[in-house]
């Protein structure tokens, strides 16, 4: 461990020089006055007074540096048969046109932009564009329903929202317009002017005084020059799920964001400028911002955007041919990705068709890496393959095994160490610091390293409570775990009401507020149970109102529409079981932590504080009534 303990010392003994040596790597309009603002805690601000633009970093310059004629971007669309490749000259003069064509609808520096789009290029082009005008993006997942998408337009009050025509997800085609006509009509705030990409398969219809056609616009657009903003501004903000129905909006600025990634590519991915890395994720969630755009760009990588599936498109095969059609030498996906292909190719006889000779290392991470699907991607891969832990408020890893700066052994189930920069720490519920093997709140010390959130949009409180304020001077991951004796993190899962769902992060207390709004329901409660497949899986426990005696089925089909209505399909719901009433503690506190455990049919004990234990036994049965426990069936 002599070079990992090395330069993890220095990140956490200096951080100050350790992450100016780091900063060299980006190019400043303004140096920084200093490197760590550390003068309104829990608020830290990395790099003040510096001055930069993201897009030139991960654009203009290797332009002006030798790179114009690699490849930035490769577009591999198996559900349109399409493949695309944009070289960095290409990407930049796109990028450029399209941001002068935002500029023209009136988007300038501070402005928010929301961006609902599928995965294509130009969804990244929009990213970027915003970057360059020094206007803050936000990305919406596509699978979010349009009250999801109105939430997060009457927070964000974008100015212009860019969205596609539809996409193809799996084998359906979806229309995005329709979805987003819905979601302007929900919210308070109107953008003011709708950018839509038409796709060739399938058109969306426009309104003549609000809606704008892309194409027309980037082609009749000057193209922009890069707009310097403060390394502390806003580049995006990303809305994550929190406890409540309210998603909570992580700010990234884009100083600290830009020097923490680049340093990533080398010291975790061992990726250097003309490599080719593919993160199959979406634009739409954390790893996607982070690794599907600004890290390889930044770095000067070629990224691959993957429209499409593990499975399905066509077969179990697909990701093996990616590899080894566009010589990937790093991919990262979820653990979900791979139990989907193994499940449907145990054996890996795919993989074998394919020449894999330039692919190194594979990453996982975005729930936990079960030890049975670690060993399996090992056994048909034969490369390393690198769990690692974060969460969209990091931007980047917490823990992982660098590649870079020194490849440690694994230790399946662990995303192994701390990444430099995190002084990760296991507390008890008192803040006592817990010793090796001893579970634990998982929380890292204050200053977050550079990258990492400094505040939530427009809601300083939320960020001081959600975060910093049940243990002072640490930041709450949220996560619970523990470490061994050799300081590898083992990360168990969260203890908050947030589910990860086929690597997706889900809130319980959302669904919860949609079921309760059921006419006939009384109470609820919904939990994570374990599911072979996508990890975890929403289960709702519903208890009808007095009078009640519809068909449990039938209730249990509109709840499902429901969710699926107002969180969308990706929330997986699909399971609800009625039961004549919640077990809770005597101050009345419900015991899902219990009922999850039945769920799953793990051993459990009645907590003392339980006011009826036979409840749980009702439970038991109800849960059998609709087939749990699953995973140890
Ligand atoms: N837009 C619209 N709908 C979407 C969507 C998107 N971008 N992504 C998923 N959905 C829909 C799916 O079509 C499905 O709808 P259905 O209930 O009508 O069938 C539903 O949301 C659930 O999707 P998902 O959980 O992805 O299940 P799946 O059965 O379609 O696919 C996997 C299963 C394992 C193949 C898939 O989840 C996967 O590839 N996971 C990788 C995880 C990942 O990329 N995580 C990102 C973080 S790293
Ligand atoms: P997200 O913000 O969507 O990236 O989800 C973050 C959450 O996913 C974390 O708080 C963890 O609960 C979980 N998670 C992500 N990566 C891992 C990992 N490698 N091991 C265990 N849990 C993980």
């Amino acid at each position: 461990m002599g070079r990992y303990l090395d330069v993890y010392r220095k990140s956490i003994e200096a951080p100050e020089e350790f992450w100016a040596k780091a900063a060299e790597s980006i190019d400043w309009v303004r140096k920084w006055d200093k490197v760590l603002d550390d003068s309104d805690p829990p608020f830290y601000r990395w790099f003040s007074g510096g001055e930069l633009n993201t897009c030139y970093n991960a654009l203009d310059r290797h332009v002006a540096r030798g790179r114009a004629d690699q490849v930035a971007l490769i577009y591999d669309s198996p559900v349109t048969n399409t493949i695309q490749k944009f070289t960095y000259r290409e990407f930049t003069d796109r990028v450029a046109r399209f941001a002068g064509g935002l500029r023209s609808l009136g988007v300038k520096k501070g402005d928010t932009v929301i961006i609902y789009m599928p995965m294509i290029p130009e969804a990244v082009v929009a990213m970027l564009a915003c970057a360059r005008l020094g206007a803050v993006h936000s990305v919406v997942f596509g699978g979010f329903a349009p009250n999801e998408l109105a939430l997060r337009i009457d927070h964000a009050e974008p100015k212009v929202l860019v969205t596609a025509s539809g996409a193809i997800e799996g084998k359906k085609l979806l229309e995005y317009k329709p979805l987003v006509e819905k979601a302007i009509e929900l919210s308070r705030h109107k953008p003011e002017r709708v950018v839509v990409f038409q796709r060739p398969i399938v058109k969306a219809a426009l309104s003549a005084d609000r809606d704008v056609d892309w194409m027309a616009l980037e082609s009749g657009s000057e193209p922009a020059d890069c707009v310097p903003v403060k390394a502390t501004d806003p580049l995006y903000i990303l809305y994550t799920s929190g406890t409540t129905g309210m998603p909570k909006g992580v700010v990234r600025d884009n100083g600290g964001h830009a020097v923490a990634l680049f340093w990533s590519m080398e010291n975790i991915y061992d990726v250097r400028a003309g490599d080719v890395y593919w993160a199959a994720s979406d634009v739409g969630w954390v790893v996607g911002h982070s690794y599907i755009v600004y890290a390889p760009l930044l770095r000067g990588c070629t990224t691959v955007l993957y429209e499409g599936k593990p499975i399905g498109t066509p077969d179990p095969g697909a990701f093996w041919r990616v590899i080894s059609q566009h010589g990937v030498k790093v991919l990262f996906t979820a653990p979900t990705a791979f139990r989907a292909i193994k499940k449907e190719d145990p054996e890996g006889t795919f993989c074998q068709n394919y020449d894999l000779t330039d692919f190194k290392y594979l990453f996982l991470a975005g729930e936990r890496l079960d030890p049975d699907t670690y060993h399996w991607a090992r056994r048909i891969l034969k490369r390393p393959v690198i769990d690692h832990w974060w969460q969209t408020e990091t931007g980047w890893p917490i823990a992982a095994n660098c590649m870079g700066i020194e490849q440690l052994p694994v230790k399946p189930g662990s995303p192994t160490v701390p990444v430099p920069g995190y002084d990760v720490r296991i507390l008890d519920p008192n803040g006592k610091e817990l010793g090796p093997h001893e579970e634990g709140s998982v929380v890292v010390k204050l200053p977050l390293p550079p990258g990492t959130l400094p505040t939530l949009y427009k809601a300083n409180e939320r960020f001081v409570e959600a975060y910093m304020s049940v243990f002072k001077g640490y930041y709450m991951t949220s996560d619970g775990g523990y470490k061994d004796e050799d300081g590898y993190a083992f990360i168990m899962g969260r203890i908050d009401d947030v589910i990860n769902v086929a690597g997706h992060r889900l809130s319980t207390g959302a669904m919860e507020e949609i079921i309760a709004k059921h006419p006939d329901v009384a109470e609820c409660a919904v939990l994570g149970a374990e599911d072979t497949l996508k990890g975890q899986i929403p289960l709702g426990l519903i208890v009808l109102k007095a009078g009640v005696n519809r068909e449990a089925g039938d209730i249990a089909t509109e709840l499902v529409k429901m969710v699926r209505e107002q969180i969308g399909p990706i929330a997986c719901y699909k399971d609800t079981a009625v039961v004549k009433r919640l077990p809770k503690t005597r101050s009345g506190k419900i015991l899902r932590g219990t009922m999850r455990k039945i769920a799953d049919g793990s051993e459990y004990r009645a907590p003392s504080t339980i006011d009826d234990p036979a409840i749980l036994d009702e439970i038991t049965e109800a849960l059998k009534g609709i087939g749990y426990p699953k995973a140890h069936a």
